[in-house]
């Protein structure tokens, strides 16, 4: 009999986690979980991680090729809205903790096909706290870490900033629906007392990001010389977060928040679209020797997003005076660390290009449905 992981705390006090965990993590080879998982499997060879993750299109096995090979990683291809297979991964591998990331997490896609929202990040959500319940709840210390976004808050107003308790508003089909997945797993804390936290964080970027998201998108662009997309007058305003400092927070989370509880991550780093667009011609005007005007000169101004929220603002004052977390990044410092990335990564940033990526994935796992 499996005596369980040896946190030394009881069940729900949620912090001195220490080793011999089973992690379950969804989504890993998207842009946060691949980052989380690249941070944290070779530091923690005594945990075992197992990654399940439907490889859609935003899913890139390059983003995990330092790790495949590790002795306490396995991998499996799972839909997590598919309730049969979740629930044999959960009863094989028995986690003690999951970090569940998966989702279709862009906003102009759910616009496009929201259907594919409501069952990846409503239905997926739900079948992971259901095979959460039967095969791991009552493991000594066990927790649901939910993944979610500020986007649940929907637009705010004046110079107001998002606190945990702000009424959930949400504008998109993807924000919809995590909310609804949010709503779900604390509707699991209040009924089951499953052991559950959620952190809502900001805007991320940094290495490995689909570039169809805004920094990764107008680098490449700039980069090779093609416009930059501005929705509407590029006056949206979001707030930016290097996404090893979102991975920090959320163990930070994990070993020192409570269970039931949801957290706000932020970077104190709030940026209208246009300032940001600037930001980056600077950078890569630096970086290439290319004139700053030049590249400015690419900027384009295109129909707005429908339902754009105009603006994002994140209080964190609760995860750092509970869990003793700061973002460590300042945002010109990690852009430039960024832009550097997706300039040297020429293997990466050509597979993501060309697809070649996604040919690889049908050719070693078989066609995406
Ligand atoms: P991403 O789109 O880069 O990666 C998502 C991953 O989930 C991919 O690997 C994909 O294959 C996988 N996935 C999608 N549907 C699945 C399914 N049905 N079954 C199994 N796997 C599935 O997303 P990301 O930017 O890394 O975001 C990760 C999480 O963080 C999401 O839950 C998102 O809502 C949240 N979040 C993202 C940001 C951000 O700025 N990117 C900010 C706050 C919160
Ligand atoms: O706030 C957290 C959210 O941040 C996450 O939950 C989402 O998963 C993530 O995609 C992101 O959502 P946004 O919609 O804010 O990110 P995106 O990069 O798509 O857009 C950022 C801003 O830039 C937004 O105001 C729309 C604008 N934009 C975006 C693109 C892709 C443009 O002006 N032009 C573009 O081409």
């Amino acid at each position: 009999m499996d005596a369980g992981p040896s946190y030394g705390v009881s069940p729900g006090a949620g912090s001195g986690r220490k080793s011999n965990m089973n992690i379950l993590v969804t989504g890993g080879a998207g842009f946060i979980g691949s980052n989380f998982l690249r941070m944290s499997v070779p530091n923690r060879p005594s945990d075992s991680f197992l990654n399940l993750d439907k490889l859609t299109y935003a899913a890139n096995p390059a983003n995990l090729a330092g790790i495949e090979s590790l002795p306490n990683y396995q991998f499996e291809r799972l839909d997590i809205a598919d309730g049969k297979a979740v629930g044999e991964a959960f009863s094989r591998f028995l986690p003690d903790l999951v970090v569940h990331f998966a989702a279709e997490s862009h906003v102009d896609r759910s616009i496009r096909s929201p259907g594919d929202f409501v069952q990846a990040n409503v239905v997926g959500t739900f079948q992971l706290l259901e095979a959460f319940r039967t095969h791991s709840a009552a493991r000594p210390g066990a927790l649901f870490h939910h993944v979610s976004t500020d986007e649940v808050y929907g637009s705010v107003e004046g110079d107001a900033r998002f606190v945990e308790t702000t009424r959930y508003d949400p504008s998109s089909p993807y924000s919809a629906s995590k909310a609804a997945a949010d709503h779900l797993v604390r509707a699991y804390w209040r009924t089951y007392g499953l052991p559950v936290r959620i952190t809502n964080c900001s805007n991320n970027y940094g290495p490995y990001q689909f570039p169809e998201k805004l920094i990764p998108l107008m680098i490449l662009n700039a980069l090779e010389g093609k416009p930059l997309p501005i929705y509407g007058r590029g006056l949206n305003v979001r707030d930016w977060l290097f996404v090893e400092d979102h991975c920090d927070a959320i163990w930070a989370v994990v070993e020192r928040g409570k269970n039931g509880e949801t957290y706000n991550i932020g970077g104190n780093c709030e940026r209208a679209n246009m300032e940001v667009v600037n930001t980056i011609c600077e950078v890569v005007a630096e970086e290439t020797g290319t004139p700053v005007v030049e590249l400015k000169k690419l900027i384009t101004y295109v129909e707005d997003r429908p339902g754009h929220d105009l603006r994002y603002a994140i209080d964190a004052s609760k995860i750092a005076a509970e869990c003793g977390w700061v973002p460590k990044h300042s945002f010109k410092e990690a852009l430039l660390e960024t832009v550097r990335w997706y300039r040297q990564e020429r293997a990466w940033v050509d597979g993501v290009r060309s697809g070649e990526y996604l040919r690889w994935v049908e050719t070693n796992y078989g066609a995406r449905s």
